[in-house]
């Protein structure tokens, strides 16, 4: 079995994954979403506090299972590195008491393997990343070789829901609560501009579009916030869509999925897999529990890296907030 851990944000998780069948054996999270909703988004120094308290806790679950344990895997970059460091010094910790060797995982990867908990993973693939920190389009042909093809040049689409939802007061994360408040909304009513709508660029923008929705929260009513959400959903995803249509132009999918905590908005869901209706293509989902940060999609890839023995040695495990793929 492989204990993973995942500190990379705002969520302590832990896992503990089969080698050989990829069960899922035990997997517990602790998320801190209300001690940061107050500040409209994630304080580093407060989260990191708080992994290290929560971490300890989740840890003693797994004491039945350490004696099966044959490595220790942990996200080790990119994320905030104060609250990395959190995981992987409890990673270094387990490996030196059980003397088992240490697979450090890139959370980026990880979630693309959120597609395949409890199953074999399949590749080639073309991924929409949509997370709080990231927006990119990644060709994956496999676990090693993985290409960034597009991505934002400033805010991400998770991002951005997250600073809408502060300006309106409904605290943090916000992509939930938008999509919940955009659902009685009139899509029409706010006639928002599609970021680079002229640009030939297959490049993603949220922070002009998040200006725009700031002045109309600013001339708004409290009624008027459904229509603000509704309007701002149905622009920043058809900004994705409108750009994925262009990539598909000159490559064509042929699997596609969409990985991350955006991932979980039904609106993006459905208005992509209309735009793959063209195509034979396959659409692989993560199970809504798996979309926002965890440990079970760090111990899945942990298995495949395993078994290429792709291990760090102790010393050179180290954090990184940013970090190529
Ligand atoms: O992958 P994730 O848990 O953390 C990062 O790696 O960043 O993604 C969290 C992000 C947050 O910005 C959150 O607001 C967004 O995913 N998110 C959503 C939805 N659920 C989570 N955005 C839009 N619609 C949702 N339903
Ligand atoms: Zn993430």
């Amino acid at each position: 079995m492989i204990l993973s851990i995942e500190s990379s944000c705002d969520d302590s998780a832990v896992a503990i994954t089969k080698i050989n069948t990829c069960e899922l054996i035990l997997h517990k999270k602790i998320s801190q979403e209300l001690e940061h909703s107050i500040y409209g988004g994630v304080v580093p120094e407060l989260a990191s506090r708080l992994h290290a308290t929560a971490l300890p806790k989740i840890l003693n679950s797994c004491k039945p299972y350490f004696k099966q344990l044959k490595a220790v895997a942990v996200t080790s970059t990119p994320g905030l590195a104060i609250t990395l460091v959190e995981g992987v010094m409890m990673a270094k910790a387990i490996s030196i008491a059980l003397n088992i060797p240490i697979i450090s995982v890139n959370h980026l990867k990880g979630h693309i393997y959120s597609l395949f908990i409890r199953k074999s993973s399949q590749f080639p693939l073309t991924v929409l990343l949509v997370s709080g920190g990231h927006t990119q389009v990644i060709e994956a042909k496999n676990l090693i070789d993985m290409k960034v093809v597009a991505k934002s040049m400033d805010d991400s689409f998770g991002e951005s829901f997250d600073k809408v939802a502060k300006m309106m007061g409904l605290g943090y994360p916000g992509g939930v609560k938008i999509e919940k408040l955009a659902q009685n909304g009139d899509v029409k009513r706010y006639n928002f501009t599609v970021p680079l709508h002229q640009s030939p660029l297959i490049s993603f923008s949220y922070s002009g579009l998040k200006n725009a929705v700031r002045l109309a929260i600013l001339n708004a009513k409290k009624e008027d916030y459904k229509d603000i959400a509704a309007s701002f959903e149905h622009i920043a995803v058809k900004h994705l869509t409108q750009k994925l249509k262009k990539y598909f132009k000159s490559n064509p999918p042929i699997k596609f999925a969409i990985v991350g905590g955006a991932s979980a908005n039904f609106y993006l869901r459905k208005e992509i897999k209309k735009i793959l209706t063209p195509y034979n293509c396959t659409l692989l989902l993560a199970d809504l529990e798996y979309c926002s940060d965890n440990a079970a999609m760090i111990g899945r890839i942990a298995v495949d890296m395993y078994h290429l023995k792709m291990f760090t040695n102790l010393e050179d495990v180290a954090v990184a907030s940013r970090s190529k793929l």
